[in-house]
């Protein structure tokens, strides 16, 4: 085995629970979307992205692909490369020979997911040392000793920041140009959907195959199983919409009958029609974008558009 896995993931299991007890208590009730990503849930949202009407993985393929040597000559060869929501690693794979990073750090939420595609990765790469970090970088990115004093690159792709709030969005930026800043020479490469038509956008959530409607409905299935809570996943049906003031999509799921689910013996009420909010998924005008890596501190920015649909990747230092 030629990695290593570093676990950063918060051991206090009690607290965890509390936090999700609290989200579905809520009105609305909520959870977070690092809960669609068990080993099911992988795979699932991997089946979303050879979707037709998914359109944000492929577009965002064909603009690196394009421009892979104009954007590694921008980024520079010979840093680490940090893969934040690295999943199944098949985005980086295309990067390593063209930015020959020293060191390859892995970070997600999925550990098991993590794990196996290191493991298939690794053998193709014997130069480059590889690291898997389990971590949820919702609170700021802590990386442990996984990151040595030279300088990096933060590779985010599948506009995944617009899993968060702007607000959100800004302090994480801010916490990886603060790991820039203390290594000069690093770089965040970045992919962020943009605003276009709203029919598109919810087609892109709210597919005809119903893969999205699974994705999200086995949140219930990975919360039962992980905390012994008694979801009837038959009893939710899958909900997207976009908010156009916002500029995000939303998703939720919604209770299709009056029902009780127990949550540590205390039963929480759905009425019909009740929803629980797990995801939202901002969409960004280039200028919005450019604006909130300004915030974070970044000043300096090149931008890449996709030319069939809106679709932007930033390179800021
Ligand atoms: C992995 C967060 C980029 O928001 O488009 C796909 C997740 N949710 N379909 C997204 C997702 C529903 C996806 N990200």
């Amino acid at each position: 085995m030629d990695f290593r896995i570093i676990d950063r993931l918060r051991a206090d299991r009690s607290a965890e629970r509390a936090e999700v007890v609290a989200g579905l208590r809520a009105s609305p009730a909520i959870v977070a979307p690092k809960y669609f990503y068990d080993s099911l849930g992988c795979a699932l949202y991997g089946a979303i992205c050879q979707l037709p009407e998914y359109y944000p993985t492929r577009t965002e393929v064909a603009l690196f692909d394009q421009k892979r040597l104009e954007i590694a000559t921008e980024v520079g060869a010979g840093r680490q490369l940090v893969d934040l929501g690295a999943g199944d690693c098949c985005k980086a794979r295309g990067w390593l020979p063209f930015l020959e990073p020293s060191r390859y750090i892995a970070v997600d939420i999925a550990a098991a997911e993590i794990a196996g595609a290191l493991q298939r990765l690794a053998p193709d790469f014997p130069t480059i040392e590889m690291v898997g970090v389990v971590a949820d970088f919702n609170q700021g990115l802590d990386l442990g000793d996984a990151l040595t004093d030279a300088p990096v690159t933060f590779f985010y792709p599948g506009s995944s920041i617009g899993n968060f709030s702007p607000a959100e969005a800004v302090r994480l930026l801010a916490s990886i140009r603060s790991h820039c800043v203390a290594r000069p020479g690093s770089s965040l490469l970045i992919g962020v959907d943009g605003k276009k038509d709203p029919g598109t956008l919810v087609a892109a959530y709210d597919d005809a195959l119903g893969v999205t409607a699974a994705f999200n409905r086995n949140v219930l299935r990975h919360l039962s199983t992980r905390f012994g809570f008694d979801f009837v996943i038959e009893g939710f049906s899958h909900f997207a919409c976009y908010d156009e003031g916002l500029g995000r999509i939303e998703m939720h799921l919604e209770s299709l009958r009056e029902q009780a689910v127990m949550l540590d013996g205390v039963p929480r009420r759905f009425a019909k029609g009740e929803r629980i909010h797990t995801e939202n998924s901002y969409k960004y005008a280039p200028t919005e974008f450019e604006a909130l890596l300004a915030e974070a501190g970044f000043r300096d920015l090149r931008r890449w558009d996709a030319p069939d649909f809106p679709y932007h990747v930033f390179c800021a230092a």
